[in-house]
């Protein structure tokens, strides 16, 4: 193990009817808020009616900041950080999934930043300052309720990037699975899809003594494994929402690098895919990861992936490494065509037309301190392999 860090000051409540708690963990913060949310769908799970009651029952101020994105874009983060000013708030609060809490993520740096929001992701400035953030998770997957990244799309220069930042860690997020029940089995599976893939990212590295981890992340991953297709099946089975929910943080918020070097390569693709197309994030990953899989198992790598198919897939471990390795990536394809996820980028309309481009943003200097170290002409066949 390596030298590292770990700090996470976000207060977790969990747990069914805890958002009464957030009145209180807001008032003591913040007396005027903004409250961000998405397309709709918080009205029609309860979660907005929760969100009110607890403003009012504090006398907050509060104003509204909705039809975020899914791929949250830095136009809307702007008219965010415009209302702050204006109305001189001093809180965000995000209803939603990881698009509304990015979002909100950015708007609550951008107000205390002279600049345009987009210097974060475009890395040209790093917050050092951000309003308190209070977020009502509604879907299970990026870990955004308790990480300090935030991923925003900028159409016009067809880029979707990434910044963190301490200050942009939630201080209080309230996780209760009921108010994932209301989400349909499309976002279920992409989720259960997103969760895994945070969990590779950090499994498959080229570290491989970090026993805490590793047990940790298998256990994730045989979680996704039984709960995602309980949870489409049954979506009210709040046993499977309230583990899945429970996964998703910890996928993510640096318990499972525990001092690994990770380059987050399926997600840098990914990214491409969806800055590109506009599609769904654990769509994209679903029909990614078992293509960087396949193109990433050699001698080297042949032991952790049969580590794999044992540990998460039952694997009977005297069988040969090779053919247990090859197996694990099979039944890992199996397992997210079987939550309904699509296999080929086609399926999802993207064809040869920017795979190039794509694959020569994608590739960062981090791409030379991973699992496999991956070229540009890497990526590029990675996606190929996909279409
Ligand atoms: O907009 P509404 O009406 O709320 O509908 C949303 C949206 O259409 C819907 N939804 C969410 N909760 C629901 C629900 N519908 C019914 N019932 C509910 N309870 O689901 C759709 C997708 O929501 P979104 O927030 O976009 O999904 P997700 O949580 O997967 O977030 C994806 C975004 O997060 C970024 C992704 O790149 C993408 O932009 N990521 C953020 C990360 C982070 N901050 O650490 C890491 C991730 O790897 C990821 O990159
Ligand atoms: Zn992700």
């Amino acid at each position: 193990m390596k030298n590292f860090t770990f700090s996470i000051p976000t207060t977790v409540h969990f747990g069914q009817g805890q958002i009464r708690k957030l009145g209180a963990e807001m008032a003591r913060r913040s007396s005027r808020l903004l409250m961000v949310y998405g397309g709709g769908s918080i009205r029609r799970n309860g979660v907005y009616d929760g969100a009110v009651e607890q403003l009012k029952s504090q006398n907050l101020f509060w104003t509204e900041l909705g039809g975020v994105e899914p791929n949250p874009r830095i136009s809307t983060v702007r008219r965010g950080v415009e209302l702050c000013r204006e109305q001189n708030l001093d809180g965000v609060l995000a209803l939603g999934g990881g698009s509304v809490i990015d979002c909100a993520k950015a708007i609550a740096a951008g107000a205390c930043y002279d600049g345009d929001p987009w210097d974060f992701p475009s890395g040209k400035a790093r917050p050092e300052r951000a309003l308190p953030i209070f977020t009502v998770l509604t879907m299970a997957a990026t870990g955004s309720e308790m990480d300090s990244v935030a991923v925003i799309s900028n159409p016009d220069t067809q880029e979707k990037l990434d910044f963190a930042a301490a200050c942009c860690l939630p201080a209080v997020s309230i996780l209760d699975p009921t108010y994932t029940c209301s989400l349909p089995a499309s976002q279920t599976a992409a989720g259960t899809a997103d969760i895994m893939s945070h969990t590779f990212e950090n499994y498959f590295s080229p570290i491989e003594t970090s026993f805490l981890a590793d047990s940790m992340a298998e256990d994730i991953l045989r979680a996704c494994i039984h709960y995602g297709p309980r949870a489409i099946a049954d979506p009210n089975d709040y046993e499977a929402r309230a583990n899945l929910m429970w996964c998703a943080p910890w996928a993510i918020n640096g318990f499972l690098d525990m001092g690994k070097p990770v380059a987050w390569s399926v997600h840098k693709i990914e990214h491409e895919l969806s800055a590109f197309y506009d599609i769904t994030h654990g769509v994209g990953l679903a029909i990614l990861t078992p293509n960087w899989m396949r193109y990433v198992l050699n001698e080297r790598t042949v032991d952790r992936f049969a580590r794999y198919g044992t540990n998460v897939w039952g694997l009977d471990a005297s069988l040969p490494a090779r053919q247990r390795a090859e197996e694990a990536i099979a039944k890992t394809r199996e397992f997210l065509t079987s939550l309904g996820l699509p296999a080929t980028l086609h399926e999802v309309g993207i064809g040869e037309e920017h795979l190039e481009l794509m694959a020569k943003k994608a590739r960062t200097p981090g791409f030379d301190r991973t699992f496999v170290s991956l070229s540009q002409e890497d990526i590029l066949n990675i996606l190929r392999m996909s279409l």
